[in-house]
């Protein structure tokens, strides 16, 4: 499923009624008849349905026992049309099918004749264009000959699946009505920044061609106190389709508002309503001395290169150096890159100084030599949650180049990972891995990043194709290895997808040892390159792969399925699946939730911005560092705003995540809405995340968990985000919709 989202971010348009205007009439349905298959007749009005079976048209078609594999399918719908509905609205111009989100491509027919069209199919000029995200609003005259007034009409919906979900989707069903005037109207709300000023910006749009009055209404609310700090009122006259009115309500970026806006329709009274969060930046801006921010500890095997980065902020240029360090190893004054290796296990402490014009720090540093690696979890970048299968070599290097500029590198960001997308469609006559046009030279990618002191990561497929299509490493587990080695790979994500073919077949197909094989395979590979691989398998959670994920050396599982940005799917996954896997996470070994899912992301060449809320978000990485996760960036760097920069670089957020005790938050009080996880910390203190899950924000007596916690008698309270300390006698706070309050406790 590829997602297309051409929607601005902003929260659920609510439509209410006026107070003294007309309501239209809505016919809804949540059911249909339907059929597989394609044939032209199926749109006629008069085609005997008779033998079509039931459908949910609330559901994709896959969860209703239609096959996967489902290409065409036709849905029917049977509907009286009454002439009052024409006079319950002011405007009494359209009749709207509202249908709901499709998967992936639909064509609709009102007894017989096409009333719109959405995505592309197999056959249409430009080919098959999933747009399944996208909601169908088709709107027909009111005087047009195919609607029959007072009578029977067939609205039949012809759809094309490319891939499995297919099929109508909308949780509301199919709506039908003649709308009025404001129904038309929609808010777009987004965030501007102009010199060095915040603000929102406000449209107010039209689908309508005819002309809309009223008046709109900008508030801007503190949600903790309810007061108004801001309202802007504004005439509308003449709206309509192509001519929206804009406004920009300026605020601060460093306090969290409600944007309320409101357009009342001037002959109706009828008004819609929109809510929006403006991002606020919680992070205190880094000082202009530096300051390290990666962790004092780096795990590596015997003999094997390294390459780290040491993350300090600061004003830039700035040296760094060490004055006792190992022989063996060198650091490039001018980026802090460490390389060489180091033969002999032990451990080995060194002093590195960072230096710049505004001051000096200095820090005690540890290479542990010896049989495991990642004892922290890693932290850096992935192509798929922003290109998908578009990836290209450019965009993985733009992207190391922004997480450079822009200041990630300094926060301990590293890996640079190139997921599906990357392999030519057939391997070299020695059986080697090739790779497609978009990668001309791994090996001088791989170069490149190490002298950066990034590391380059690479994605397969124990199967034979990968999810994507492109090849895997079946009966070429070694010579992929090898490549890995020879281009400087540092991680590979290795994926099921195309092994299910293969497991499918096995005899043993139901036991674990199925499941362990073929990565067990891979990491014997790995292990006979000479160099560190972080190997970290993706197979979406089965067969419980965190009981034997460490057994076959991995450095991380993937726990579950796809993530993507939205509430449900992030709930779903940190929430409800990682509360039970607190005991198979330590130094070496992590559960991997998936990446991450702020900035800018769209699986394409089409990016939007994530449709989290600023408060999901902080929910995101609170928990993903209290999860001691991977912390996998999955947007385009380039495109990196302040606020996702601020979540992504607090440093005292991220060493949670990097903290070298490695024990994972459990989930230890969950009170209605309130979810409590903590992790101990190595400086004894414990970091706490109080998560508000619920859809009404929460004021929230920490006080009243302390001993349930065994944590009466706290000496200090740290606000992570704000990196401010708090009160230890008031423990009351105020917990957004989907918020936290994240806090270190000692
Ligand atoms: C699977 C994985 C994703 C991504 C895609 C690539 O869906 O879970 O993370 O790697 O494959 O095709």
């Amino acid at each position: 499923m590829i997602t297309i989202m051409k929607k601005p971010i902003f929260t659920l348009l609510l439509c209410a009624s006026g107070m003294m205007g007309l309501q239209a009439q809505t016919l809804t349905f949540k059911t249909a008849k339907f059929k597989v298959g394609d044939e032209v007749g199926y749109k006629s009005p008069d085609f005997n349905a008779t033998g079509w079976r039931d459908i949910r048209v609330t559901d994709n078609w896959d969860n209703q026992g239609v096959p996967a594999d489902t290409r065409f399918a036709w849905y029917r719908i049977e509907m009286r049309l009454d002439k009052k509905m024409l006079e319950q609205s002011d405007l009494k111009e359209y009749l709207e099918f509202d249908l709901g989100p499709i998967d992936d491509a639909d064509e609709a027919y009102l007894n017989g004749e096409r009333i719109g069209k959405t995505g592309g199919m197999p056959g249409d000029k430009g080919g098959y264009a999933s747009a399944w995200s996208q909601p169908r609003r088709y709107l027909v005259k009111a005087d047009s000959k195919c609607i029959r007034w007072d009578a029977t009409n067939v609205l039949t919906v012809r759809c094309y699946s490319g891939n499995h979900p297919g099929g109508m989707f909308g949780r509301e069903g199919v709506r039908v009505r003649v709308p009025s005037r404001v129904d038309g109207t929609s808010f777009a709300i987004s965030p501007q920044k102009h010199a060095d000023k915040h603000s929102i910006a406000v449209e107010l749009k039209s689908r309508y061609a005819s002309s809309v009055s009223g008046t709109m209404k900008v508030e801007l609310v503190d949600p903790e106190t309810e007061e108004v700090v801001n309202t802007l009122n504004q005439k509308v006259s003449s709206l309509r389709e192509g001519k929206p009115v804009k406004v920009n309500v300026e605020y601060d970026p460093s306090r969290m508002f409600l944007a309320k806006a409101t357009f009342t329709e001037k002959k109706s009274g009828l008004s819609i309503t929109s809510s929006y969060q403006p991002p606020y930046i919680l992070t205190p801006p880094a000082p202009a001395t530096p300051r390290f921010n990666t962790t004092d500890i780096y795990g590596v095997r015997p003999g094997s290169p390294i390459h780290f980065r040491f993350g300090v902020s600061g004003e830039r240029p700035m040296k760094i150096t060490s004055p006792d360090l190992p022989s063996g190893l060198s650091i490039n004054p001018d980026n802090g890159a460490l390389s060489g290796s180091l033969a002999k296990a032990g451990g080995y402490t060194f002093t590195v100084v960072a230096e710049n014009a505004k001051g000096k720090a200095e820090q005690k540093f540890t290479i542990r030599v010896g049989s495991k690696i990642a004892l922290t979890p890693p932290m850096g970048w992935n192509s798929w949650n922003c290109w998908g299968l578009s990836v290209t070599q450019d965009k993985v290097i733009s992207s190391a180049k922004a997480l450079i500029e822009k200041g990630l590198a300094d926060y301990g960001y590293a890996y640079m990972n190139i997921d599906d997308g990357w392999e030519a469609p057939q391997r070299n006559a020695d059986g080697t891995i090739a790779v497609n046009e978009k990668f001309p030279s791994m090996k001088e990618l791989g170069d490149w990043l190490h002298s950066e002191g990034l590391k380059f990561g690479i994605y397969s497929s124990p199967g034979d194709l990968t999810c994507g299509g492109y090849l895997g490493s079946i009966d070429h587990e070694l010579q992929d290895a090898e490549s890995y080695n020879s281009w400087g790979v540092d991680y590979l994500k290795y994926d099921w997808c195309g092994y299910g073919r293969k497991h499918a077949t096995e005899p043993d197909n139901q036991t674990v040892a199925s499941f362990v094989r073929p990565y067990l395979l891979m990491e014997r590979c790995l292990r006979q390159q000479p160099r560190d691989i972080f190997y970290s398998l993706c197979q979406y959670g089965m067969a419980d792969v965190w009981k034997w994920g460490e057994a076959v050396d991995a450095n991380s599982w993937r726990t579950t399925g796809d993530i993507t940005d939205t509430w449900a799917s992030m709930y779903d996954i940190g929430f409800v699946r990682q509360a039970a896997l607190q005991p198979y996470a330590k130094p070496g070994h992590w559960n991997d939730p998936d990446m991450l899912i702020v900035g800018k992301v769209g699986w394409s060449a089409n990016l939007r911005d994530s449709r989290l809320t600023p408060d999901e978000q902080y929910t995101h990485i609170s928990l993903w560092t209290l999860l001691a996760s991977n912390m996998l960036i999955g947007c385009d760097l380039a495109q990196l705003d302040d606020f996702t920069i601020s979540l992504l670089c607090n440093n005292e957020v991220n060493a949670v995540n990097q903290d070298i005790l490695g024990i994972q938050a459990k989930r230890d009080i969950v009170d209605g809405d309130i979810q409590i996880w903590t992790r101990p910390l190595s400086d004894g203190s414990r970091a706490v995340g109080i998560f508000n899950v619920g859809t009404e924000p929460q004021k929230v007596d920490f006080g009243k968990y302390l001993k349930e916690l065994e944590l009466e008698g706290i000496s200090s309270v740290r606000d992570l985000w704000r990196q401010k300390n708090l009160s230890t006698s008031d423990l009351r706070y105020y917990i957004p919709t989907h918020g936290v309050r994240y806090l270190k406790v000692k």
